[in-house]
């Protein structure tokens, strides 16, 4: 492996706050050649090829650019021919190369970057336009409406959606834009949402906008456990997962009056080192049973982690890879418009997803700063074998 993907690697793998995980297995360094005969150094390169598809398990570079898009195409047999197209395409970009012979241009030179592509279907994309209701995956459901929520049509829904991941903004954004080029006619972007992660180097988790590290509690890529609650295994999603997709906005400019002791209640953390506040470090399990001298619990009943944790909800878990995203400033008011990119992924969105999110939203100590105004769900579709194309097992 050359020196430069072990360089990148080792800087991704800490943004995901993973270490050595299975993940990593999937990145490359060997020098490859185009077709044209040129020779090119892939490091950086994420395999796009596989059971699953990357940019789930893999680890979580800095940038996020996320498009949903809806079909305005006319047949099922568009949307088919279409997804040979795009996996082609994502193939080729994912290692560096233009996507086709009218590429833009501007990702050049800049290497594969840790690009991955992930693409998913909405609910949507099942109704009456294009007679796919019978193949709709069984696990696919749309959320139900959560208290509190203000959801705008704008940042919601979508019958497809592509996920595109680099450690480079402009890598991130020529992909998806020559995935919308070769679309166009059949798909019309529908909302886009930018995101970045910090990086605090390898071993480190980020922290999110609140300044908490974000992402201690994940299941671990290459574990049985990350499998039973990653992955589908029923076909015709074998190898797919579904995303859950929140846009939650933060109200930075009242969190930032609070004081750290009074944010830590709201987590349930130690802000600088992560600890649960029932004691130890970063990575020790909650004592979910540990109380103050007065005897209030150390962990508060309406704090996130606790009402979040698996311990809590029958086992529910998810596996959370969000990113932060920042719009500027409401010009009336001047209140910053940022927050999270809140993105799970599950196998099954019914039992693991929806009860954590419905005790959240009834109780949540952290809701008197966020509003979600974006949701959507999707179907991320199995991994593919070079020769075959996405989504193949869903359209036939
Ligand atoms: C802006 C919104 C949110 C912020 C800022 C936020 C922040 C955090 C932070 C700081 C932690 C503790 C560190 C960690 O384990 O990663 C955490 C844990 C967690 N959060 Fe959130 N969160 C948000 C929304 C959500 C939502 C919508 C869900 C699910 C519906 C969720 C589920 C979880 C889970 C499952 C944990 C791990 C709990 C544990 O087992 O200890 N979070 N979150």
């Amino acid at each position: 492996m050359s020196r430069r993907a072990l360089l990148i690697e080792g800087a991704v793998a800490g943004t995901a706050g993973i270490g050595l995980g299975l993940g990593l297995s999937r990145w490359t360094g060997a020098a490859g050649d185009t077709e044209d005969g040129d020779s090119v150094e892939p490091a950086g390169a994420v395999e796009f090829y596989g059971r699953h598809q990357a940019g789930v398990e893999t680890p979580a570079p800095a940038r996020l650019v996320l498009t949903a898009f809806d079909v305005t195409a006319g047949s099922a047999k568009d949307l088919s021919a279409l997804m040979k197209e795009w996996t082609l395409a994502a193939s080729r970009l994912t290692a560096g190369h233009p996507a086709d012979s009218a590429d833009s241009g501007e990702s050049e030179g800049l290497g594969p970057s840790a690009l991955t592509l992930t693409f998913g279907f909405g609910p949507s994309l099942f109704d009456e336009r294009f007679h796919l209701g019978a193949r709709r995956p069984p696990g696919l459901v749309s959320l139900p409406h959560f208290p509190g929520e203000e959801l705008e049509d704008a940042v919601s829904g979508g019958d497809l959606v592509v996920q595109s991941c680099a450690q480079d903004q402009q890598v991130a954004f020529h992909a998806v834009r020559q995935l919308a080029r070769i679309g166009s006619g059949v798909v019309r972007p529908r909302w886009q949402q930018v995101g970045f992660r910090g990086d605090p180097g390898p071993g480190s988790t980020p922290r999110n906008l609140l300044g908490f590290k974000d992402g201690t509690v994940n299941p671990p890529p290459g574990t049985r456990a990350f499998d039973t609650t990653v992955w589908v295994d029923q076909e015709p999603m074998s190898g797919g997962t579904y995303m859950c997709v929140r846009r939650i906005s933060i109200n930075l400019s009242k969190w930032d009056v609070q004081t750290v002791p009074d944010q830590q209640v709201v987590i349930g953390r130690v802000k600088q080192s992560g600890a649960p506040l029932s004691g130890g470090s970063e990575t020790t399990p909650l004592d979910l049973e540990a109380s103050g001298p007065d005897g209030v619990p150390a962990i508060p009943v309406d704090s996130h982690i606790r009402l979040a944790a698996p311990q809590t909800n029958r086992g529910a878990s998810m596996l959370r890879r969000g990113y932060s995203f920042d719009d500027g400033f409401d010009p009336a008011t001047g209140a910053p418009d940022a927050g999270t990119i809140f993105l799970a992924f599950v196998a099954d969105i019914t039992a693991q997803f929806v009860p954590v999110q419905s005790r959240l939203a009834a109780s949540d100590r952290l809701n008197s700063f966020t509003t979600a105004v974006g949701s959507a769900t999707f179907a991320v579709l199995p991994g593919v074998s070079e020769g075959d194309y996405l989504a193949r097992t869903l359209l036939g």
